[in-house]
């Protein structure tokens, strides 16, 4: 049987032979000490992507937003996030306890929450019972939306209210450039409307690790202080820095092939019996279906798709998620829908 289909995410993409092959001749030092050159480099070249005056690369996009959320506020001070938002979420027991902030959640379709939402928020603090809001994050593309792309329109009004009331605005934008792909918007659009702005290396881009926090000189200091205290402090981190500015610099156009391949899952799926696209129409490499009619239990549905050579997640049974990515090509889609169809008609 061919390799497996593997669905749950696009954490999972290998390697290519071309990013290994920059990895292993990566120029190194002490990036703790400012010494890498590759980390140097790739921290330079995502600055200036996105117009921001600096940036850090760190180990992960949970570390990315700890050191933006640490470094925006104080401890007992509220953020503003999506209710759905992977900060809100996953990040939150990590952000509450190392930061120290509380989470003011915005239920939004989509996790595509207004300016008008933003300001309300504002507005109900600080009170006797909750402090000020001190920071403002929205995530593009909305992993939990399904892939949602924030319109830009939406982000500059957003952007209007935080400048209004003092208030610093962060992108969680681990997808950022499926969403740029997606609409069009350039990198440096999303770096001028967010005062700071994350993204991953090791999603849609295709690299073994990293994220990159970028903003204003300041900021990255403080960002960068921050990221010491919680053991980000790397050494020789330009060999995984290299699969990173390896994947910017030939893996971003090609996302578009993850969002046709995405779409081409959703129409498929939504011709069989019983199953509803929740995110339709689908605006990026994350496909979000329910099996309306489930006849076997979350288990055996995993190993009979698994025995068919097909990797799948679930996002509270009978809800899945499917995500497309640099492992998975036209046939794989044909592949995997042949094995959907044939386990859901059971
Ligand atoms: C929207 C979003 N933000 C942040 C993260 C955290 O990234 P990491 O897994 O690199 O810590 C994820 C991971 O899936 C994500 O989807």
């Amino acid at each position: 049987m061919p390799g497996e289909i593997d669905l749950r995410s696009d954490t999972v993409t290998l390697p290519t032979p071309g990013m290994r092959q920059a990895m292993a001749r990566a120029k190194v030092g002490d990036a703790q000490r400012g010494e890498d050159p590759t980390v140097r480099a790739l921290e330079g070249y995502s600055a200036e992507l996105f117009g921001k005056e600096a940036a850090l690369f760190v180990p992960s996009g949970t570390m990315g937003n700890l050191c933006a959320v640490s470094a925006w506020t104080r401890p007992g001070d509220v953020i503003v996030a999506s209710s759905a938002s992977h900060i809100a979420g996953r990040e939150s027991p990590a952000i509450s306890h190392l930061a120290s902030v509380s989470i003011a959640g915005i239920d939004a379709p989509g996790g595509i929450f207004s300016a008008e939402e933003v300001a309300r928020e504002i507005a109900a603090a600080p009170s006797r019972t909750r402090s000020k809001v001190r920071l403002v994050t929205a995530e593009n593309t909305h992993n939990a939306g399904g892939g949602s792309v924030y319109p830009l329109a939406a982000l500059r009004r957003i952007r209007q209210v935080c400048n209004k009331a003092s208030i610093p605005f962060h992108i969680d934008g681990s997808r950022i450039f499926n969403a740029s792909v997606a609409s069009g918007v350039s990198p440096a659009s999303y770096g001028k409307v967010a005062h700071s702005l994350m993204f991953c290396l090791s999603k849609g881009l295709g690299a073994p690790v990293g994220s990159v926090v970028m903003g204003s000189k300041d900021f990255v200091g403080e960002a960068r202080n921050v990221s010491f205290r919680v053991g980000g402090g790397m050494r020789q981190a330009g060999i995984v820095a290299a699969g990173g500015l390896y994947a910017l610099k030939h893996h971003v156009d090609r996302l578009a092939e993850d969002h046709e391949n995405a779409r081409a899952l959703a129409q498929a799926l939504e011709e069989i019996p019983g199953v509803e696209v929740v995110n339709a129409p689908v605006e990026t490499n994350i496909v979000l279906f329910r099996w309306m009619t489930p006849a076997m239990g979350l288990p055996d549905f995993q190993e009979a798709l698994k025995s068919r050579g097909v990797l799948l997640d679930d996002r509270a049974f009978p809800l899945f998620r499917a995500v497309t990515h640099l492992g998975i090509g036209k046939k794989d889609i044909a592949r995997a829908v042949r094995a959907l169809r044939e386990v859901m008609r059971r």
